[in-house]
C-alpha cells in the first residue's frame, strides 16, 4: 500500500474519475472497459493521482449509463470480469493508487432480479420497493406529485401480473428503468452492507456513493405540492432517517483495515444546514463540493464559493472535495467559453440558451487551465474528470441517432443531456479512434466505431500530443499534481493575500512558500517583486500574468 507519511490519505487525496465506458477500450467493441483501464493506467500514475474512481461497472442495460444496476456483484460482460476487477485493483496498488468504486443505493435497474420478481406478483420482492395503488377513478394517476429528475412523473404503472388489467404504480426518482428500492425494508438496508463487503474483501478501497440525499423517503409519501427539490424540503430527498444508512455504513467501513472510505454525492435543498449532517464523524467521510461546477469565471464568486465551503469543512472537521467538472454536467473548457454570468454560470435555463452564443474554445481552455491552478492550491481533496487533463471540450454535436443519456430522451430533445462530456478519450494518432480502442478485435476482424463519435479536432489533443509539450494542458496537470504532492497536500490551512486587481484572487498556505495567484480578469497585473514562477497556466513574462492565467510562484520575503 502507498505510505502516506502518518495523515489520513483521503483528506488530500488527487482522485481521478474514470467513466470506463470513455477511457480505454482493450478488445475492440467501441466500449471502454477494465482491459483499457489497466493498460492505462501508467497514464494516471504518471499524472499524479492518488486515487481512481470508476463510475458503476456493475451488469446494467445502462439505460442511465450504469447507474441502472442488474446485478452489483458482477462486471458488465461489456466491461470484463471479476478477475479483471480483482486485477485492476492489485495493479493499482502496485502503482500506488487507491481504488473507489461508485454505489448506486437508491435505485436498481428494472431488470435486477428483485423488481423482475417484483413484476411477476412476489410479494417479498415488491416489498423491497415503492409499490402504491393509483389515485383517481381507477388509480388512474400517479399515488403522488413527484416529479423525476429525468423530467416527467417518478411514477410507473405496472401490469396486474394475474389479471392483466393496470396495477399499482412504483417509484422511481429518475428514469423509469431505475425503480426505487424501499429503505424502511431491513432486507434492502442489509443487501447493500453485505454488496460493499463484496467489494472491500477485495480490496476495493472506498466508493462514491450515488444521491446520497435520497434512500429515505417521508413516511406516507405526501405530495411535493410544488416545493422544488433543489431549493426546498422535498418529501423525496433528505430525510432524517438517511443518516442511520450511512452511521451503518461508516461502522463497516472502520471495521476494516485500512479503514475505507465514502464520498457523497449529496445536493440536499438548504446546503449549508443539511450538507454537514452527511460529514459528521460517524457518517460519510466527505461530500462533493459542487459549487465550482456552476460558478461562473469571476473573482469574487469563486473566492465566496470557497470560503464557504471552508467554513463548512471547519465545521465538520471534512475535508473539501473539490470538483471543477464530472460526468453530469458541461466540461469546463465549454462552460468557460461562453459568457460569463455575473453569479451563477450553468444552471439548466442558461445552458438551454447556450447553443447560440458560439464557444471560444481557446479562451475557455485557458480559463480552464487557470481554474485549476486554483482548486488544486486548496486545502482538501481533488477530483479529476477523464479528459480534463488533456483540456478536452464538450462535444455539442452529438447526433442524436448516436446519444444515449435519458435525460436527452425524456426531455424530447430539448436538453442535449450529459453525452458530450462522456466521449471516448483521444490517446494517440491522427484520426478516430484516436487510439482508445485497438485496430482490429480478438478474431481479426476490425474494431467497432467509438460508442460516441470524437471530434477530428482532437487530434492535437491525444495524450500523445501533448506529452512533452512543455506548453500542454496534460504538462500543465503533471506539473501541478507533483507540486501539489510536495508542497500543497501536506500544507495547513489558507488565507487570502492582498491582491492589486478585484479580479485576482491569491492565496497563502502554512507551512508552504508556494502561493498561488489567478487573474481571472482580461488585463494583465504584476505578481509580487521577486516571485519565481513554479508553474503556470500561460506564458508569464517580466514578473506579469496575463488575462485569464494563473500560477504557483515562491516569493523570497514574505
Ligand atoms: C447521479 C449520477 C448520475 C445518475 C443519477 C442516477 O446523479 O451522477 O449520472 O444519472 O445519479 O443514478
Amino acid at each position: 500500500m502507498p505510505a502516506d507519511a502518518g495523515r489520513a490519505w483521503w483528506r488530500t487525496a488527487v482522485v481521478y474519475q474514470v467513466v470506463l465506458r470513455s477511457f480505454a477500450d482493450g478488445d475492440g467493441d467501441g466500449v471502454g472497459d477494465v482491459a483499457g483501464l489497466r493498460s492505462r493506467l501508467p497514464h494516471l500514475r504518471d499524472l499524479g493521482v492518488d486515487a481512481v474512481w470508476v463510475n458503476p461497472w456493475y451488469a446494467s442495460p445502462m439505460v442511465d449509463a450504469g447507474y441502472d444496476v442488474a446485478d452489483y456483484r458482477r462486471l458488465d460482460p461489456r466491461y470484463g470480469s471479476l478477475e479483471d476487477a480483482e486485477a485492476l485493483v492489485r495493479e493499482a496498488h502496485a502503482l500506488g493508487m487507491r481504488v473507489l468504486l461508485d454505489v448506486v443505493p437508491n435505485h436498481t435497474s428494472d431488470q435486477h432480479a428483485w423488481f423482475r420478481a417484483a413484476l411477476a406478483g412476489d410479494e417479498t420482492a415488491r416489498a423491497r420497493y415503492l409499490f402504491r395503488p393509483g389515485r383517481g377513478a381507477d388509480g388512474a394517476e400517479p399515488p403522488n406529485d413527484w416529479e423525476s429528475c429525468f423530467r416527467g412523473p417518478a411514477w410507473t404503472r405496472t401490469t396486474d401480473p394475474a389479471t392483466g388489467e393496470p396495477g399499482d404504480w412504483y417509484l422511481h426518482m429518475f428514469a423509469p428503468e431505475q425503480p426505487d428500492l424501499d429503505w424502511s425494508n431491513r432486507e434492502v438496508a442489509d443487501e447493500m452492507l453485505d454488496v460493499l463487503r463484496f467489494w472491500f474483501d477485495r480490496g476495493v478501497d472506498g466508493f462514491r456513493v450515488d444521491v446520497a440525499h435520497g434512500l429515505v423517503k417521508a413516511p406516507g409519501l405526501p405530495d411535493a405540492a410544488g416545493r422544488d427539490r433543489r431549493t426546498e424540503e422535498h418529501p423525496g430527498w433528505d430525510q432524517d432517517e438517511v443518516h442511520d444508512v450511512w452511521r451503518e455504513w461508516r461502522a463497516l467501513a472502520d471495521s476494516y483495515d485500512p479503514p475505507r472510505v465514502f464520498v457523497a454525492e449529496a445536493w440536499p435543498a438548504r446546503r449549508a444546514e443539511r450538507l454537514p449532517l452527511y460529514l459528521r464523524p460517524d457518517e460519510l467521510h466527505t461530500a462533493f463540493e459542487f459549487e465550482p461546477l456552476h460558478v461562473a469565471f469571476r473573482a469574487r464568486p469563486w473566492r465566496d464559493v470557497v470560503d464557504r465551503s471552508l467554513a463548512m469543512a471547519e465545521l465538520t472537521g471534512a475535508p473539501c472535495a473539490w470538483v471543477l467538472t464530472n460526468h453530469d454536467v458541461v466540461r469546463q473548457a465549454t462552460r468557460y467559453a461562453r459568457t460569463q454570468f455575473p453569479e451563477k454560470g450553468t444552471n439548466e435555463t442558461e445552458r438551454a440558451r447556450w447553443p447560440t452564443e458560439v464557444p471560444d474554445l481557446d479562451l475557455g481552455r485557458r480559463r480552464a487551465r487557470a481554474a485549476v491552478v486554483l482548486t488544486a492550491a486548496l486545502p482538501g481533496v481533488l477530483y479529476v474528470y477523464l479528459g480534463e487533463e488533456l483540456g478536452l471540450e464538450e462535444v455539442e454535436d452529438v447526433p442524436a441517432e448516436r446519444r444515449s443519456d435519458p435525460i436527452f430522451w425524456r426531455s424530447g430533445g430539448t436538453d442535449p443531456g450529459r453525452d458530450g462530456s462522456r466521449v471516448p478519450l483521444p490517446w494517440s494518432g491522427d484520426a478516430p479512434p484516436f487510439g482508445f480502442s485497438p485496430p482490429t478485435r480478438a478474431d481479426g476482424s476490425p474494431a467497432a466505431e467509438p460508442h460516441l463519435p470524437q471530434p477530428a479536432g482532437w487530434a492535437a489533443l491525444t495524450a500523445a500530443a501533448q506529452d512533452g509539450d512543455p506548453t500542454s494542458t496534460l504538462s500543465l496537470y503533471r506539473r501541478l499534481l507533483a507540486l501539489r504532492r510536495e508542497h500543497l497536500a501536506p500544507a495547513g490551512p489558507m488565507r487570502w493575500l492582498p491582491t492589486p486587481s478585484p479580479d485576482v484572487l491569491a492565496l497563502a498556505r502554512e507551512g508552504t512558500d508556494v502561493q498561488c495567484w489567478v487573474n481571472l480578469g482580461a488585463e494583465p497585473v504584476a505578481l509580487p517583486a521577486g516571485a519565481r514562477v513554479l508553474v503556470a497556466s500561460a506564458q508569464v513574462d517580466g514578473g506579469v500574468l496575463p488575462g485569464d492565467a494563473g500560477a504557483w510562484v515562491q516569493v523570497a520575503d514574505r
